[in-house]
């Protein structure tokens, strides 16, 4: 863990530059708006260590699969969010001395991340090495308002001498993915064109045929006032540029406005892009850098009435907790059924920007809450227009009769991941699918989405379920082998219990959401069971024979469920007995090592006990908490959130701390060693849980909130808004009581503490500790 950024409530602030940390900042104070984002990289030129990273939502290649050993059954290729044009880059040269933090002395260095209003602010003073001093600071974001725009004003300024700055504002196409299997570069021109102030370069996906057209359009002020330049286009191959000379005195400053487009052919069409780009430029920069900037915060405000958590008292978990709100909606505003949430978001490559189990697991609470309902809706639709690609998934792999396995990483549907252990194993990923349906029905009581969707997703993977599970002779039950469970610590393990409890838990939820569609319109079911020949007689009948007669490993010395057969069978060490020296273990250990080892990657049973708590008493929940805690190591980021949401359950409120602080600020203070990679997007939706499914103790019960508030020693309060049925909630938690305002013009009833609440709307209640 390390301190590297100085703590305030509404800003991630660097101060002074360590360059062996830069691509650590660079993740952390990423920029974006949910159609396009970049890392925080230098607009200057930079030789030092830096990864580059310009990302258009819903863009990608297929990077043919590279292993080791093919195996039947792997996908032919990784999809990848590409890195695209780089629109930021402004080359400064101070005379003939090109500027370069790497080859320059830093005097003062400061990133700031402003939360509150959505821009990202860099300022230094540096000396060269022929001795001339001068000073940047640069303001940019990616609005909220515009989406398809960004804009940067960049201001330098001569500290200790007179002359000639050159500034090169451009646009490169000539980028490379760090991870391309191949070292292959991914783009292709289509067309470009330079003007006095900017130009646009249009280029093409290989393979894909994406076409985006980069726009931009720059102005020099002087004084604040527009200054009359001239200046030199450069073009070459997917590169333009427009270089600008100036004479600016010592201690004056001079300032360049970039503004910048990206259009991508999914939302327009091809021939189009490039005019549209410069229109789409010209309207905004005609607003004008401070109009725009101020819409940008005043959305950011808008958003932040409703995501706002307040934690009085800790700075530190403030901050985090912002942190990631503000990432989350920088990274998907639902807008857009076809776009989904990459784990890194626009902060890095790793993951390839595709869909994991992560956004049902981990993101569909937090859209549930705090946005419209369609935006959680949409996350379903994207699986729901998705189906028939999980059923040829499943195909390729042996199943058949519209059996659905749904991939591990995908960004159209297609299966991307090509490890057999996961690809292959990691099959609970449709588990999560099933209960994400669960969830938002839970949540906004829309059944008709059941009837209209939610059916047909989940008989198809009832039917993997009832395919993939065997009858063991020898057990006289049903059992599941060679599967990985969400600890990927272990593989090709049989009887999973996380696996098999969620997989019969879908297969019940199937039967019962056969008897609710059928009630509410019989019709509409047999319009479904015709469309997928679903012969419901034998089918649920296999379901229902599993459900009874699945078997679950357990220990009833212990008293607990094992992660899987023979679990005992390790050598039960815990993560105390291990030096901090050998952690994390997936950067320490060999594969083979960690394997074998008793140590859990993430929550895997507890995931289990955390989405079916209803089915378990407490003592179960605690038994099973004591036993695995103890043994996991939390090297998935999705870890720490299940534990911290577990740990208030069980009323452990200074270990549920612990966890939200780890959690919240996992990239902030880099625990995991590998923020430089990107930030862990997705699993700061289970920051978000921590707080309002932990302290807050928040869950659905019969179509309405219910709360168990607990509040951590270090805070004085807690507050936090939910949108729940058309209605709007504040909730604070106080070391005096709880109070739970309506902010809606209709009444609610709300459960607290186990008591019945009515609140008139404007109303409030309090409950005292
Ligand atoms: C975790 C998976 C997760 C993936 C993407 C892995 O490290 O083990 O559960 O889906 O990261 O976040």
């Amino acid at each position: 863990m390390k301190d590297y950024f100085k703590v305030d409530e509404w800003k991630i602030i660097e101060e002074g530059f360590d360059p062996h940390y830069n691509k650590v900042a660079e993740s952390v104070l990423s920029l974006g708006n949910g159609r396009m984002g970049q890392r925080a990289n230098f607009e200057e030129a930079y030789s030092g260590e830096t990864l580059q990273g310009n990302y258009v939502a819903g863009v990608y290649y297929p990077d043919k699969t590279r292993v080791g050993w093919w195996k039947n059954g792997y996908p032919e290729y990784f999809a990848k969010v590409l890195n695209a044009a780089n629109w930021i880059g402004i080359d400064v040269t101070l005379g003939d001395e090109p500027l370069d933090l790497a080859k320059c002395e830093v005097l003062t260095f400061r990133r700031e991340l402003n939360m509150q209003e959505g821009y990202l602010k860099r300022s230094f003073k540096a000396k060269t090495e022929s001795g001339k001093e001068v000073g940047v600071e640069s303001v940019r974001f990616c609005s909220m308002v515009d989406d398809e725009c960004g804009a940067i004003s960049y201001t330098i300024t001569p500290l200790n001498f007179n002359g000639e700055i050159t500034l090169t504002p451009y646009i490169d196409g000539d980028i490379v993915n760090k991870d391309s299997n191949y070292d292959e570069k991914f783009w292709d021109e289509v067309s470009k064109a330079t003007t006095n102030d900017g130009g646009y370069l249009q280029l093409r996906t290989k393979k894909t045929g994406f076409e985006v057209a980069t726009a931009t359009k720059i102005v020099l002020l002087q004084d604040n006032a527009p200054l009359e330049f001239e200046s030199t286009p450069i073009e070459k191959e997917k590169y333009i540029g427009t270089t600008v000379k100036v004479n600016v005195g010592a201690g004056k400053s001079i300032t360049l406005l970039k503004y910048a487009a990206n259009l991508s052919s999914q939302n327009h069409s091809k021939e189009e892009l490039a005019n549209k780009a410069t229109a789409v430029i010209n309207r905004v920069a005609a607003k004008g850098f401070g109009t725009i900037l101020a819409e940008q915060a005043a959305a950011w405000a808008e958003k932040w009435k409703n995501n706002d958590i307040i934690i009085e008292g800790d700075a530190k978990a403030q901050q985090g907790i912002r942190f990631n709100i503000f990432q989350l909606n920088q990274t998907y505003t639902g807008e857009d059924d076809r776009l989904n949430i990459g784990p890194k978001g626009f902060t890095g490559e790793k993951y390839g920007g595709s869909t994991y189990w992560d956004t049902e697991a981990y993101c569909v609470p937090f859209y549930l809450a705090t946005a419209e309902q369609k935006v959680a809706r949409n996350l379903l639709l994207y699986r729901y227009k998705q189906l028939g690609k999980a059923i040829e998934n499943a195909k390729l792999l042996g199943f058949k009769d519209g059996a659905a396995l749904y991939p591990m990483v995908t960004m159209d549907g297609t299966e991307c991941h090509n490890e057999w252990e996961i690809t292959f194993e990691e099959i609970h990923r449709n588990g999560a699918i099933a209960f994400a349906i669960y969830n938002y029905v839970r949540y906004t009581g829309d059944e008709a989405y059941l009837g209209d969707y939610g059916l047909e997703v989940l008989i198809a993977i009832s039917r993997f379920w009832s395919q993939r599970i065997t009858w063991s002779a020898d057990r006289e039950q049903y059992v599941m082998l060679g599967v990985t469970g969400p600890n990927e610590y272990e593989n090709n393990v049989n009887n999973n219990w996380y696996t098999s409890t969620i997989a019969v838990w879908c297969m019940k939820y199937t039967l019962e959401v056969i008897d609710k569609v059928k009630q509410a319109d019989q019709a509409k079911y047999d319009e479904l069971a015709a469309k997928i020949t679903f012969d419901e007689g034998t089918e649920s009948g296999r379901f229902a024979d599993i459900v009874a007669k699945m078997y679950f490993p357990q220990d009833e010395k212990l008293g607990i469920y094992l992660q899987q057969d023979g679990y005992l069978d390790k050598e039960q060490l815990l993560v105390t007995d291990l030096p901090a020296t050998e952690r994390p273990l997936v950067q320490k250990w060999s594969w083979d090592r960690i394997l074998r080892s008793v140590f859990i990657k993430q929550a895997d049973v507890l995931q289990g006990l955390y989405f079916f708590e209803e089915d378990y008493d407490l003592e179960t929940i605690r038994r099973n908490y004591d036993f695995y805690e103890p043994r996991t190591v939390h090297e998935s980021s999705l870890s720490p959130c299940v534990h911290a949401i577990l740990a208030a359950k069980l009323g452990d409120v200074e270990r549920a701390y612990q966890f939200y602080l780890r959690t919240s600020r996992l990239d902030i203070d880099d625990y995991n060693n590998d923020t430089e990679d990107g930030c862990h997007i997705t699993s700061m939706a289970g920051t978000w849980m921590s707080i309002v499914e932990g302290f807050g103790g928040m869950r659905v019960k019969d179509g309405m909130l219910s709360f168990n508030p607990l509040l951590p020693d270090e805070w004085k309060a807690l507050s936090f808004q939910i949108g729940f049925r058309g209605s709007l909630l504040n909730i604070r938690i106080a070391k005096e009581g709880t109070t739970v305002r309506n902010l809606s013009d209709n009444s609610v009833t709300v459960m607290l503490n186990g008591a019945s609440q009515l609140i008139e709307a404007k109303g409030e209640v309090l409950m005292r500790t």
